[in-house]
């Protein structure tokens, strides 16, 4: 059933771009519009995908990829990566508007875009790479910002510190089990990562920030194949041209990072996990791979991020080999688009073997 829904999905598309092309009365962006799918194909993918959303906007992405972007209940999902950069350069200052709306105001208002100053502050406490330079400091230049938003006011402080729990562990906790989902498939590829920690044990006890190429091109992998944060949004205060895109004032504008890391136009064997795509690779064309986002809002904690995950994953596969568990064979990835986050559906289980050391 759900094959011939979104075949016919498919072909009712097709013919609806014929019929826009041949009459001109539904042009494409190149013209000033963006293409939305009419009722007839949004009733079709609703039998086929159900409330998968996620899979429905992929398979609208590969459908629309020419245009990269289209319409779908009001909200305009942008996947083309000059597209991508060009609305996150216009409308860098709408997402306050976009999260005013969410149920997650509270969380997010009064972040960081409120307070330049307490940002610019906080941007410096987690990119500073050293761990240990950053225990040394950490707690003056805590006391100094939280001084600074305790002035600004109570609630400001409170809903930094919200921001900072809910982005600062949801984030990094959840792509843990995808990490380790992915090296269950794979035990090849988990033991060529052990090797690596194993050879550079002793440095990476001493020296946290110790370079672990190949997991780290591993890590740059599984966020591309699975950005925890799936899209980005933004919403413009004024009207906006994007390009010869005309966007009304207050258009929810939602950057599809899931739809960009995955397309086989910017990327070879786009729908492939390979570990090793990264490694050598020296810089990326940075609008193609954004899984912290971009531009001014880009993601704050994402060195921290970084040197979390790294050491993560080194101390666990350090002590345990993983395999995957019958329990948890058919797990699956979904979307939490309050939180728009990346998880998987059920709790993972994993069977672990210890490691054995001389
Ligand atoms: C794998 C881990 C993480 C991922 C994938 C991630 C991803 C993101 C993304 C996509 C954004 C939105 C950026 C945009 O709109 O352009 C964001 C914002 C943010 N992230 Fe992260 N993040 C991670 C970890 C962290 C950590 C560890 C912290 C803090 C300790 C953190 C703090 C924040 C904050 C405060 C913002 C809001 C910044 C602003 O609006 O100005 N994140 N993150």
């Amino acid at each position: 059933m759900t094959t011939f829904h979104r075949l016919a999905s498919s072909v009712c598309l097709f013919c609806l771009k014929v019929i826009g092309y041949i009459s001109n009365t539904m042009p494409l962006p190149k013209s000033g519009s963006i293409p939305s799918p009419c009722w007839a194909v949004r009733y079709m993918l609703q039998k086929a995908f159900g409330n998968d959303k996620l899979s429905k906007l992929e398979f609208l992405t590969q459908f629309y990829h020419n245009d990269g972007l289209f319409c779908l209940d009001n909200k305009i999902y942008i996947f083309d990566q000059k597209l991508a950069q060009a609305a996150i350069n216009k409308l860098e200052k709408g997402a306050e508007h976009y999260l005013n709306d969410s149920p997650l105001k509270d969380t997010f208002l009064g972040s960081s875009q409120k307070s330049p100053e307490t940002r610019r502050a906080v941007a410096s406490l987690f990119r500073k790479t050293s761990i240990e330079e950053r225990a040394s400091w950490i707690f003056e230049d805590t006391k100094r910002i939280c001084s600074k938003i305790r002035l600004k006011s109570l609630k400001s402080a409170k809903d930094n510190m919200k921001l900072f729990l809910m982005a600062g562990t949801e984030t990094t906790a959840s792509s843990i089990p995808v990490i380790f989902s992915l090296l269950n498939d794979f035990p090849d590829i988990q033991q060529e990562l052990r090797d690596e920690v194993e050879n550079r044990w002793t440095e990476i006890l001493t020296e946290p920030t110790t370079s672990l190429p190949k997991i780290e091109s591993m890590m740059k992998e599984v966020l591309r194949l699975y950005p925890i944060a799936p899209f980005i949004s933004r919403q413009n205060n004024v009207p906006v041209n994007l390009g010869n895109i005309y966007l009304d004032q207050h258009s929810d504008v939602i950057i599809f990072t899931w739809g960009i890391h995955r397309s086989p136009y910017h990327w070879k064997d786009s729908k492939v996990f390979k570990p090793f795509r990264f490694l050598g690779m020296e810089s990326l064309q940075s609008n193609m791979y954004i899984p912290f986002g971009a531009g001014s809002r880009v993601c704050i904690g994402q060195h921290l991020a970084w040197i979390e995950l790294r050491l993560v994953i080194a101390n666990l596969l350090h002590e345990f080999r993983f395999s995957k568990n019958p329990a948890t064979s058919d797990l699956k990835f979904v979307v939490d688009w309050v939180h728009a986050v990346v998880h998987p559906d059920k709790d993972m289980i994993f069977s672990l073997e210890n490691v054995e050391h001389d």
